[in-house]
């Protein structure tokens, strides 16, 4: 038996559900992490088994890597691909000019490079990520082991010097030992409360030695869908300057709901 999805799900699934519309045949495609791309991950397995999508995913963590094998997804390296037809993944914040944070899953390194290495990056989230101004969501970034402490004393000195309104960060924690990303690296969230001007912040934060990447992603997102906790789904895309709605039809008894792993 499944239970019925709770809205937020039915938000994230059907937002997945209409980025798969922009997924053919024959494309390299760049798989997001989080609970969101978990949705669309298992979506396009279900287009593979069942409708005969024929697609190579480049995968932006260990965890996505091993959930689009389990589905039937073909996985190869972005070495391999090299540059991909689209990436599609959440995001913890978008605001009017799709700029974003990402980053609270721990991914954002991977997933930046996998976004940049795209023709088209596609961000599914559902309504409660869309913001007027970044920053509310503690804005992570990843940092080498190696002297983080002092390398996040000299990031909370800039912060004085920039347009935000908080001035703390926090090493993220897996239990009682720092969170290690994929790359190896830890990561600070940094509480900001506001970033008044993101693309000067995600400058000025790069060059402090230390810092490997921070979770901002400017003028890198070309479309956001929204999904909405009674199916219905906004599209927004940034180039052509457009806003679409439709409504995804769905039965939650499809095979997609039966093997929920997360
Ligand atoms: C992972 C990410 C995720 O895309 C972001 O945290 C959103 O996750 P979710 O879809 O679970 O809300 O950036 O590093």
């Amino acid at each position: 038996m499944t239970k019925p999805l709770s809205p937020i799900d039915t938000a994230k699934f059907v937002a997945a559900k209409r980025a798969c519309d922009y997924v053919e045949s024959g494309m390299r495609v760049g798989l997001g992490t989080g609970s969101t791309a978990a949705w669309l991950v298992r979506s396009l397995g279900e287009m593979v088994r069942d409708d005969g999508l024929d697609i190579v995913g480049v995968p932006t963590s260990t965890r996505t890597a091993e959930l689009a094998r389990q589905v039937g997804i073909k996985v190869t390296t972005l070495d391999e691909a090299k540059w991909l037809d689209v990436t599609i993944d959440g995001a913890d914040e978008f605001d009017a000019e799709l700029n974003l944070i990402k980053g609270g899953g721990g991914a954002l390194l991977q997933e930046k490079i996998v976004a940049t290495a795209s023709d088209q990056m596609i961000v599914i989230a559902d309504k409660t990520k869309q913001v007027e101004t970044l920053g509310a969501f503690p804005l992570p970034v990843e940092v080498v082991p190696f002297g983080w402490q002092t390398t996040k004393a000299l990031i909370e000195e800039t912060l004085a010097s920039l347009d935000v309104l908080g001035d703390s960060s926090t090493i993220r924690m897996n239990g009682d030992a720092p969170f290690v990303t994929d790359e190896g690296n830890y990561i600070l969230d940094l509480h900001l409360g506001r970033i008044g001007n993101a693309r000067q912040f995600g400058i000025v934060i790069n060059q402090i030695p230390g810092v490997v990447e921070n979770g901002l992603f400017i003028d890198i997102c070309d479309v956001v869908v929204i999904g909405h906790g009674d199916g219905r789904v906004e599209v927004k895309d940034i180039t052509k300057g457009t806003t679409e709605e439709s409504v995804i039809e769905f039965v939650d008894t499809e095979n997609l709901f039966s093997d929920l792993s997360d």
